[in-house]
């Protein structure tokens, strides 16, 4: 069969566009708990108000792979994007603090990103991604193919209040930073689409949000959603019977605010302190209200990327670095390793493959989200890391998430999701307290043990300083600690072996 010209042409094309790379649009928040419709049920942390306002995320998961129960390696910034990013749990990058750089003290990993870039795509960077400053290097330069972004907060030290709801006069003279990165990532999508759209150059675009994360400046406009007579305060706001002083995280910073300040309060960030009523409930109306205007700012960016003509061949992915405590437990902030602090928003979309909307209940954990957006653009694919893979510059210590998009409940997968918190330093200057947590169908296990840092780097499982155990069939609030209960005493040893055995242990086909 012989073609002519024009029809040779034709079919040219129809290969170059079934080819085209898909393109990524890689969205965070910082510090958003998972308080989106999406997680409505079990999986929402202490729903207290009638319905959260977040359209966008609520239409994204619509078309999503929503991961109902995503664990973070460590609940705290720079540890837990790090994890994500390097696809190397803390105990492999050495990342358990802000301040260091995993190329400075695990290895010179291949970041999500960078990996991107070396398979031809332009790599762009906006906001929060990496911890900004000393922890990445000043955002990981290696990582993009073009200058990062940042925008200011220019309200945050201004009037140093921890809520602060700006007036639409005041946000005109000074749009807020969340807006402005929003704006950028706008310009940017524009600026990438001619090349994506034909065929030239995919495009790997990170914006990075600040808020919920504290100091809560945000447009007074989303106050409504949440009017204070239909906010309560959290159900559990005392601490765990029975818990270990370890596993505590004292918020005293909160009293530096004017508005805390005015209260005359003392032992802010003592086990059990609670704060008045109605103040509880102002940091409650704030918090929301800032994930309703990231809800908003997300909005105008996957919108500008219809606009394009580019969703049908851009994946999005979504996640919040970590969770939050809103009051539970009488604790705020995250620094813990309790299921409100550890469990966090995440979803993806892929274009003709989660179109009508997956949802799976099973644990899938930060560190898999590198190799699923690597599978999912059909890039060459990772191997899994081996012990000790600090030289080795691409690997992963997830698993690709890919096939739980088209079956969700699929049987052979991890049987459970680790994450840690350190007490006592950074793990890089002498012995410190590690804090191992795991999270089964079943129950949150938690073991407190001495650990040898800076060059040793081992956890002393025989120096064992506290445990916690939480029946989550019967306590999913994780109320009551039962490490010590005697009816318990079976399922503890069985915990104890499964969390020694550590993430390895627990892979899909890999099961004892
Ligand atoms: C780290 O790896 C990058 C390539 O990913 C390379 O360009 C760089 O030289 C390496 N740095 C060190 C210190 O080995
Ligand atoms: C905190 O309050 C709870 C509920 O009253 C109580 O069971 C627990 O023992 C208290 N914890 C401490 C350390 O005081
Ligand atoms: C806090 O203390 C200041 C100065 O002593 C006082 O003027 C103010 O009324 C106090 N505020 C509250 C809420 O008690
Ligand atoms: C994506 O949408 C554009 C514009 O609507 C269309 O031309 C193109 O064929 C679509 N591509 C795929 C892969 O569906
Ligand atoms: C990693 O590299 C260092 C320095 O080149 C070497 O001393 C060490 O043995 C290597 N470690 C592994 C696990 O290969």
């Amino acid at each position: 069969m012989t073609l002519k010209i024009h029809e040779a042409l034709v079919l040219l094309v129809l290969i170059a566009s079934v080819d085209a790379k898909k393109n990524v649009l890689f969205l965070v928040s910082d510090d958003m708990r998972p308080n989106i419709n999406a997680y409505l049920g079990p999986d929402m942390p202490s729903p207290v108000h009638p319905k959260m306002h977040t359209p966008t995320l609520d239409a994204l998961a619509s078309r999503s792979l929503v991961l109902k129960r995503a664990y973070v390696s460590q609940a705290l910034c720079s540890p837990s994007r790090t994890a994500l990013l390097t696809s190397r749990r803390p105990d492999t990058s050495h990342i358990w603090q802000i301040g260091p750089y995993f190329r400075d003290v695990g290895g010179n990993f291949s970041t999500l990103p960078e990996y991107f870039k070396r398979n031809g795509y332009r790599t762009i960077g906006m906001g929060k991604i990496f911890h900004p400053g000393s922890s990445s290097g000043g955002d990981d330069p290696v990582s993009w193919t073009d200058p990062y972004f940042h925008a200011q907060d220019k309200y945050e030290d201004h009037d140093q209040l921890l809520c602060d709801a700006i007036s639409e006069e005041r946000e005109k003279a000074q749009p807020l930073q969340d807006q402005l990165i929003a704006n950028n990532a706008i310009k940017t999508l524009q600026e990438v689409a001619p090349r994506a759209k034909s065929g030239k150059q995919p495009f790997f675009v990170a914006v990075g949000f600040h808020k919920p994360h504290i100091s809560w400046n945000y447009p007074a406009r989303f106050n409504k959603f949440y009017p204070l007579e239909s906010l309560r305060p959290a159900p559990n706001y005392y601490a765990p019977v029975g818990m270990p002083a370890f596993a505590w995280h004292n918020f005293e910073n909160f009293g530096r605010y004017k508005d805390v300040k005015a209260y005359n309060l003392s032992h802010i960030g003592a086990i059990n302190f609670t704060f008045p009523p109605t103040l509880t409930l102002e940091l409650r109306q704030a918090y929301y209200s800032c994930i309703s205007y990231i809800d908003y700012e997300l909005g105008r960016v996957i919108q500008e990327l219809d606009n394009l003509g580019l969703s049908n061949n851009t994946i999005i992915s979504f996640w919040g670095d970590h969770g939050w405590q809103l009051g539970e437990h009488s604790e705020w902030e995250k620094q813990t390793n309790f299921e409100d602090a550890t469990h966090a928003p995440m979803m993806i979309h892929v274009p003709g493959v989660t179109d009508k909307g997956v949802v799976t209940e099973h644990l899938t954990e930060f560190v898999d989200l590198y190799p699923t957006l690597v599978e999912a653009a059909e890039l060459p694919k990772l191997d899994t890391c081996p012990p000790n893979s600090q030289n080795i510059s691409l690997c992963t210590e997830g698993t690709s998430m890919v096939p739980l998009m088209t079956n969700p409940t699929m049987e052979n997968w991890k049987t459970a999701a680790f994450s840690q918190y350190p007490r006592g330093g950074d793990g890089l200057h002498g012995d410190i307290t590690m804090g191992y947590t795991m999270r089964t169908e079943m129950y949150r296990y938690t073991e407190w043990i001495n650990f040898k840092g800076r060059p040793v780097y081992k956890p002393m499982w025989d120096q064992v300083k506290a445990a916690e155990l939480y029946d989550h069939a019967k306590d999913p609030e994780e109320n009551w600690n039962r490490a010590d209960d005697p009816s318990y005493k079976d399922v503890r040893v069985e915990l104890s072996r499964k969390l020694k055995k550590g993430w390895r242990g627990a892979l899909p086909y890999k099961r004892v």
